[in-house]
């Protein structure tokens, strides 16, 4: 809601672009879900205005039991231009950008309650780097907050339990994980349970695998599954939305799972996924339209910022 380009499945995007448009249908959907009695809202510098937008709502409000989150190590650098051609958003896991992005993201304090790593991988070495570690602990010890990672690609499982180990001063610094699984990305279902096990916060993001879950010929591979989608969808009457959501919900029962939308319409139809529930033979049958990471995550890559 914070940037007019993303990922974005569906087809219709004659939207208003402008930055009051979108800064309106952040403060609709905002009210609405609070309403409906969300509480968690999830953010990041990368995401453009996103979070000066929930920094703004928040103080305006000021509801004492919202719940916000964060990231640090991308820079959104598109700076709002339309049809921008080049990468909108520049990863950087160094001690300077932590320091950085910190120095905004404590304004969201004291609703700000987890401080994730954006997309941690090997290759950036977060995981490995000392002076950023010793950084991330001492703001968990000066602010009490929960510091977690986040996760994309094919070897999601690996990086969490990497990241499970790591210890500052003999204590385990990692509280939270923010994680892809979808009905489409189950590869990370132990490692979750394990995580939710030890106690650890488990935030599902991506549960309608960016919009792929509505059905589309854009995605042939999936057809079977928009198939199964469609019969549940028909029975519990909701669209397919909240059928994968509430997937996710009774399979893991996770802390969070988030929802992705982008207008009001949506979040609606997303919260339907609290109405009912889905039985243990329902839930087999979505785990069995699961595809290889190895396809999912190619496909994500070749996914069209639009
Ligand atoms: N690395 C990371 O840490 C990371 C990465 C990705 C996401 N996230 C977090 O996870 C959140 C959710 O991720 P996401 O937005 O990518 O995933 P998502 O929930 O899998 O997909 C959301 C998209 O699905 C479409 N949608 C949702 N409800 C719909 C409905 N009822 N009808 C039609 N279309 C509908 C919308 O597409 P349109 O907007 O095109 O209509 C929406 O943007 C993000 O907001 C972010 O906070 C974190």
């Amino acid at each position: 809601m914070g940037r007019p380009e993303y990922i974005n499945i569906r087809t219709n995007h004659d939207i208003d672009k402008s930055e009051t448009a979108f800064k309106n249908t952040t403060f609709s959907v905002l009210n609405e879900a609070y309403k409906l009695g969300v509480r968690y809202f999830d953010t990041a510098p990368s995401y453009g205005k996103g979070e000066a937008f929930l920094q703004e709502w928040n103080l305006k409000n000021n509801h004492n039991d919202v719940v916000l989150g964060t990231k640090w190590g991308y820079t959104y650098v598109a700076n709002w231009q339309l049809d921008y051609a080049g990468k909108h958003e520049i990863k950087e896991h160094s001690l300077g950008k932590l320091l950085e992005q910190w120095e905004v993201s404590k304004h969201m304090l004291p609703n700000l309650k987890y401080y994730q790593v954006h997309s941690a991988t090997f290759d950036s070495g977060i995981l490995e780097n000392q002076a950023v570690l010793a950084e991330l602990h001492r703001i968990k010890e000066t602010t009490g907050l929960h510091i977690g990672i986040t996760t994309s690609g094919e070897n999601q499982k690996e990086v969490i339990s990497e990241a499970l180990k790591i210890e500052v001063n003999g204590n385990l610094l990692f509280d939270s994980f923010q994680v892809s699984f979808n009905v489409f990305e189950q590869s990370t279902f132990e490692v979750l349970c394990t995580l939710i096990k030890s106690g650890k916060t488990v935030i599902i993001k991506e549960a309608l695998a960016n919009g792929r879950v509505f059905e589309s010929e854009n995605f042939p591979k999936y057809q079977a599954a928009y198939k199964v989608l469609k019969q549940l969808s028909e029975k519990h009457k909701v669209g397919a939305d909240a059928i994968a959501l509430r997937f996710v919900i009774d399979v893991l029962q996770p802390a969070y799972v988030l929802s992705g939308a982008s207008n009001v319409q949506q979040l609606k139809a997303n919260l339907k996924a609290l109405d009912f529930n889905l039985s243990e033979e329902e839930i087999n049958v979505l785990k069995s339209i699961q595809t290889k990471p190895e396809f999912y995550w190619n496909e994500r890559s070749e996914l069209a910022w639009n």
